[in-house]
């Protein structure tokens, strides 16, 4: 009877039939109660045996018909990857990435490689090797999801989250590629925050260069240099402005001029001044934290939301149509993907 059944729905009225509230197996397990002890023992066992074994097999059919469906559907429905593009349909390259793209093309020719690490950390890569010490009042301005505890391979309730800053893998690339290190990292961070200029998640671009005797002035070299190609303004201002962060001593942020006239925004030489990023000398702490002797080894860093500098530079007002996936905004704000990201290939 089970393997007549060839379809799911027979399959289903063959169960009812016989392990369903009023099927011949449950009829059967209802005469246990008219029988004397030692018959019901034998019976009863018997029985439960059979509707097992009865269970058993209408799940192999079932699975075999499930399996045979998806067999069928996966001959019929091909996808015919020949067929050319219709523009009409027309994919874009998001905003996000054409600017890492120019990101990766600019610190590349200065001589970056580019490093990852995991978007779920721990404590020690995102607070306290970078020298923010359990309960210091810097660890509460990053609004960090923590996750569930989850108990390691010791047994210790390991207190993992969603890194807030991509300064954990300056920690990483020291202790995992060692020094010296000039390194470029991008990717997503993590922040408890949602209004017109933050979203919980958004990039940053971090920079890491330790050697032998650097100083500020590489930092600041480097950083205009970086902000003149990335703005493709040759003349364009750029101030550094004293800051803190726990991680960097000393620190600072970098604005670059702009002009706000007529309710428009002109980047380049002019009244007014826009932030673009923190950087600063590695703390000593931090350097100390991945092994090494910071009388030895020195060096800058540097990190920068990625959404804030697509949006300066190409005039886009709220950062949360980034992730809204709505194709028209697309279509306006994408890009070819044919186009080659950044004058810095030297092709524009
Ligand atoms: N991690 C800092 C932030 O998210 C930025 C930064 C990076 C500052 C590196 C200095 C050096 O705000």
């Amino acid at each position: 009877m089970v393997e007549a059944a060839n379809d799911l729905d027979s399959i289903e009225a063959v169960r009812v039939s016989a392990l369903g509230k009023k099927g011949k197996i449950t009829a059967l397990m209802k005469t246990l109660g008219g029988m004397d002890p030692e018959e019901r023992k034998t019976t009863g066992a018997a029985l439960n045996l059979l509707k097992d074994e009865i269970a058993a097999l209408i799940a192999s059919q079932e699975y075999a018909l499930k399996k045979q469906a998806l067999e069928q559907r996966l001959a019929t429905e091909t996808i015919d990857v020949s067929l050319s593009a219709r523009p009409e349909k027309q994919g874009k390259i998001h905003p996000i990435s054409q600017t890492m793209e120019e990101l990766t093309t600019i610190f590349g020719s200065m001589g970056f490689i580019v490093s990852e690490g995991p978007d779920i950390e721990d404590d020690w890569h995102n607070f306290t090797a970078l020298n923010f010490p359990p309960g210091h009042p810097a660890r509460e301005m990053h609004d960090t999801f923590y996750l569930p505890d989850d108990p390691d391979e010791t047994g210790e309730a390991a207190k993992k989250l969603l890194r807030t800053h991509t300064s954990t893998v300056q920690i990483r690339a020291m202790v995992e590629q060692g020094v010296p290190i000039k390194t470029i990292v991008m990717g997503r961070t993590y922040r408890s925050d949602y209004d017109i200029t933050h979203t919980p998640m958004f990039h940053q671009c971090e920079g890491l260069v330790i050697d032998k005797d650097i100083h500020m002035g590489h930092l600041k070299g480097c950083l205009q240099d970086f902000a003149k190609a990335y703005f493709e303004v040759d003349d364009l201002p750029v101030q550094f402005r004293p800051s803190f962060f726990p991680f960097t001593e000393p620190s600072a942020e970098v604005d670059i001029g702009c002009s706000r006239k007529d309710g428009g925004l002109k980047i380049g030489a002019g009244e007014d001044w826009l932030e673009i990023l923190g950087c600063g000398m590695v703390h000593p702490n931090v350097i100390k934290n991945c092994g090494y002797d910071p009388e030895e080894y020195q060096g800058f860093a540097f990190g920068m939301g990625v959404e804030r500098i697509t949006m300066l530079k190409y005039g886009i007002p709220d950062l949360r149509t980034f992730f809204e996936s709505d194709i028209r905004w697309l279509q306006h704000y994408g890009f070819d993907p044919l186009d080659r990201p950044n004058r810095a290939t030297g092709t524009k």
